[in-house]
């Protein structure tokens, strides 16, 4: 008989009953997918970016299909904080997962009002602050790419919630690991990376840029290699635990990510291919642990690191 393995894990505190959460902006507010999988089947859920107002986004096209991802330039588009928590944590609440809200401002003190607003919702099982989306003029990647505004960013985030902080780091830096030490002085609980890559594509038909918004973020398997040299080369230098995302499509994706030092993983784009890709992950996790008698996914977590 198989050996009952433990596939828990705890985030910067958040308790996960395994380690597969969802990439923010690739699961809407979690809901949607709730008629093709069980949510309660999941680690986590990250939600969809909230920012203070209401936001319609970028211009379309927002969306472009690459060999081997996809180049997104949606913009933030959302309800703002009041109507999502009014209408969309309610739907949530039901389900047995911490729900994980990521959030965005334009400026400082927005981050700051968000942090300190989602604090008193007990819904709320912690905050993934987005310091790296490429698809905004203000704020966004520009406080992402400068270590020391990335620091300042998550000090104010830290100073308004006693939840856990979360930071969403961007890869398009001269160095990750720069940025994931400062937001690490500066209070986070736990990282997670990487954020999309800057990429664009012109249309030759037109001879114009493809997106609205003219520039994107590439995201899916073309961008795994980069994400996992990103947990790989962060996990060394700092100590926080990880969600490592960017590509991941299977649980062999997954685990790819988990012995480069990633902790728990998240899943984007592969739900665009397979809404079940989640679940369908976070059992062939499970069976990968069983087939090879490893009894705690715990034991994993940056052991391609081991001599
Ligand atoms: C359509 C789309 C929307 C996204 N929206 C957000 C967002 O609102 N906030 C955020 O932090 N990341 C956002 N991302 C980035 C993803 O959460 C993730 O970091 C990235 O796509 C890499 O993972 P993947 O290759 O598995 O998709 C978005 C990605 C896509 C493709």
């Amino acid at each position: 008989m198989a050996v009952k393995v433990n596939l828990t894990v705890n985030v910067g505190g958040i308790q996960m009953k395994n380690p597969v959460t969802t990439a923010s902006g690739t699961f809407g507010c979690g809901l949607e997918y709730a008629p093709f999988v069980d949510l309660n089947r999941l680690g986590a859920v990250v939600v969809k970016g909230v920012t203070l107002a209401p936001r319609a986004g970028n211009p379309v096209p927002r969306l472009a299909e690459t060999p081997a991802g996809v180049l997104n330039s949606i913009g933030l588009q959302n309800p703002g904080v009041e109507k999502f928590i009014e209408e969309v944590l309610p739907g949530l609440a039901g389900y047995d997962l911490p729900v994980i809200v990521n959030i965005a401002g334009e400026t400082v003190e927005e981050y700051a009002l968000l942090a300190g607003r989602l604090d008193r919702v007990q819904a709320v099982a912690g905050i993934e602050v987005n310091i790296s989306c490429p698809n905004v003029k203000k704020g966004g990647m520009q406080f992402g790419s400068d270590p020391a505004m990335a620091a300042e960013v998550t000090r104010a985030v830290r100073a308004s919630t006693g939840k856990p902080v979360i930071v969403k780091l961007s890869p398009n830096v001269t160095s990750i690991v720069a940025v994931a030490r400062k937001v690490a002085e500066a209070g986070a609980d736990a990282l997670s990376m990487i954020n999309t890559l800057l990429g664009m594509a012109v249309d030759i038909r037109k001879r114009r840029p493809l997106l609205g918004n003219v520039t994107g973020g590439l995201s899916g398997p073309a961008v795994r290699p980069v994400a996992v040299r990103a947990v790989w080369e962060v996990y060394r230098e700092v100590d926080l635990p990880i969600i490592g995302m960017g590509g991941i499509t299977c649980a062999g994706d997954a685990i790819e990510f988990i012995l480069a030092g990633a902790t728990a993983v998240a899943v984007g784009t592969a739900n665009f291919v397979n809404p079940r890709a989640t679940v369908e992950i976070a059992e062939g996790i499970e069976r990968y642990l069983e087939e090879n008698g490893i009894r705690d996914i715990n034991e994993l977590v940056g052991a391609a690191h081991n001599e």
